[in-house]
């Protein structure tokens, strides 16, 4: 029989099977809130600005925005985000929780579980949070969460929770963050299904979120500082132009991390970046 193009499965597999686009996503998850509406792109610059945009117009509570690639990805302080095509997960998820700013390290907190538990899951091995925002395996990023918002006053109009997973990259091809980044593939020795990671994921975060609403995420501080890998280890916090030294002994609900100093005093640190110390 002459093959016609009819005969063709939808996403043939030597092309597209491991895209990630909505009808695929749709298929195999069972969320309720958390990517009812997916927006796809294969080339974007920054899926956290698009959904800002978005977000802006109105989009439906749990809005997944999701790119094969990026051009412009973003990363805190102004860094970027480099991933070469189809090789990590880049998302944005759009939430309009009725909150104030000051309960909104919890969006972050829940994301970085949900990230945490989703590697766990499907590789099998254990990561840790690294406050505020970064997900970490053998001492190397494997993800990063930009969370952006805009509020009125205090209360907050949207939020936009961008994640970002390195998934199946050889960190050797990419020599600006080989040093510092390590891809999950790397990590356990495998290929790692995207899809597979991303509902995972989605499922993870849609319970979290659930939750979240109607519990104001009580229970979000132990479970982060479960996976934290920073809990009575001595750090050094930079920030625009201080640093802080000293060991972190606990969270507050709002995220800042209480860090108590050679002298025993107790500093509250509300933002930087976190460097581990030899002890
Ligand atoms: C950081 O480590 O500083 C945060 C990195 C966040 C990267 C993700 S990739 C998907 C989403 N879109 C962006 O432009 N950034 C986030």
């Amino acid at each position: 029989m002459e093959s016609s193009p009819h005969h063709h499965t939808k996403y043939s597999p030597d092309t597209l099977s491991d895209r990630l686009v909505p009808s695929r996503i749709k298929d195999c998850i069972t969320t309720s809130v958390v990517a009812r509406n997916i927006l796809y792109f294969q080339s974007i610059d920054s899926t956290n600005r698009i959904a800002g945009e978005y977000a802006r117009q109105g989009c439906s509570d749990g809005t997944l925005v999701i790119a094969e690639e990026q051009t412009a990805g973003r990363g805190r302080f102004s860094r970027t985000w480099i991933s070469p095509a189809r090789s990590s997960i880049l998302c944005s998820l759009i939430f309009y929780p009725s909150i104030t700013t000051a309960s909104l390290f919890k969006m972050t907190m829940l994301a970085s579980i949900a990230v945490v538990r989703a590697i766990h899951a499907l590789c099998n091995i254990d990561s840790f949070i690294k406050w505020p925002n970064d997900v970490y395996v053998n001492g190397k990023k494997v993800c990063g969460i930009l969370t952006e918002f805009e509020s009125d006053h205090d209360i907050l109009k949207y939020v936009v929770v961008g994640i970002g997973i390195n998934v199946n990259q050889d960190m050797i091809a990419c020599p600006e963050i080989n040093t510092i980044a390590v891809s999950l593939k790397e990590a356990c020795g495998k290929i790692i299904s995207r899809l597979a990671l991303l509902k995972e994921l989605l499922e993870e975060i849609d319970r979290l979120y659930r939750d979240f609403l109607k519990t104001g995420g009580t229970g979000l501080r132990s479970e982060w500082m479960k996976h934290s890998g920073i809990m009575n280890r001595h750090v050094l916090i930079t920030d625009v132009d201080t640093v802080t030294s000293g060991i972190v002994k606990d969270i507050t609900d709002d995220g800042h991390l209480m860090l108590e100093d050679e002298q025993g005093s107790t500093h509250e640190i509300l933002c930087g970046d976190v460097s581990l110390q030899l002890e």
